[in-house]
């Protein structure tokens, strides 16, 4: 009930775990404000959901459409509450495969840049509100896996971005809570990816395995903590033993990612 009548922005919300955010999110009762590049998508998402809903066809790459999102807020609602950076894409290829390094200059301009387009002119309307920065990183921000090097940079990226903003903003009353989950299942991740020649690698069958946590769930787990201000939400919580595992017992880590990677080829 605390989250009713909240504003939150939230980028990424025509698949996946954006999707189930918006729809959690409105079922909460709070105001929703959304952005992707798929126009139909977020037009159908909103026309489902139902209501008053901010709908920007955008892309986080560009500081103009990020820029003009934030401004579309403040002049529809005045205020945000959380503004929540989801829009991301993997890949799935070795280093020594990739055709041409400028699959890392892709995906570090969502991951990384995406970030950084979206909550620099969010700041000012944030501290008017002691509002909140939620970013979905990914467990790989803490250490790389195998045929996932650029991705697991650019999420590395965005922990360091983070890390700082959390001294020079210390007393600005904004909260930054930053989002590690494991495998997400149920979303266009694994499609959306790129492989090594660069493009997206389409629909492949591909396991999840049981660790991984539904996407459904996986907006649960962060909506819930909303209210709580933390400043990292494991997903599930015994990843936060991973980064400790890979500074006191290196062989076992890498052990046990080669295998959890071997099991989701
Ligand atoms: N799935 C997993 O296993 C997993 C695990 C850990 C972390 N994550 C993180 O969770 C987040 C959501 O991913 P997901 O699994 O839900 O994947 P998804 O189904 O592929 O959704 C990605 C969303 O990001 C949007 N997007 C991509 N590039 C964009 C851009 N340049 N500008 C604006 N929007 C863009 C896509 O919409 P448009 O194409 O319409 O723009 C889509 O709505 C990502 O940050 C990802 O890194 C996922």
């Amino acid at each position: 009930m605390r989250q009713n009548g909240q504003i939150i922005a939230i980028t990424g919300a025509s698949s996946g775990l954006g999707q189930h955010l918006a729809e959690q999110a409105a079922s909460r009762g709070m105001r929703l404000a959304l952005m992707a590049r798929n126009k139909n998508k977020l037009y159908d998402l909103a026309e489902k959901i139902g209501g008053d809903i901010l709908v920007h066809t955008g892309d986080v790459t560009s500081e103009t459409d990020s820029k003009e999102f934030i401004s579309a807020i403040v002049e529809k609602f005045g205020s945000l509450d959380h503004l929540i950076t989801n829009a991301g894409q993997s890949m799935w290829a070795n280093f020594d495969q990739i055709e041409h390094t400028d699959l890392f200059r892709k995906l570090m301009n969502v991951n990384y840049m995406g970030v950084v387009n979206c909550i620099h002119p969010a700041i000012d309307v944030l501290k008017k509100n002691y509002g909140q920065i939620v970013v979905i990183s990914s467990i790989q921000s803490k250490f790389g896996v195998p045929a996932h090097s650029a991705y697991s940079a650019s999420k590395h990226a965005v922990d360091g971005l983070i890390d700082s903003l959390r001294f020079e903003l210390k007393n600005s009353g904004i909260n930054f809570m930053t989002v590690y989950p494991h495998w997400i299942r149920g979303t266009r991740m694994r499609q959306n990816a790129l492989g090594s020649n660069g493009e997206k690698i389409g629909d492949q069958k591909r396991s999840h395995n049981k660790s991984s946590v539904s996407a459904e769930n996986c907006a649960c787990y962060i909506l819930d903590a909303l209210p709580q201000r933390r400043e990292s939400l494991y997903i599930p919580r015994k990843l936060k033993y991973l980064p400790a595992l890979k500074l006191l017992f290196p062989p076992i880590f890498r052990w046990l990612i080669r295998s959890k990677i071997n099991s989701q080829k």
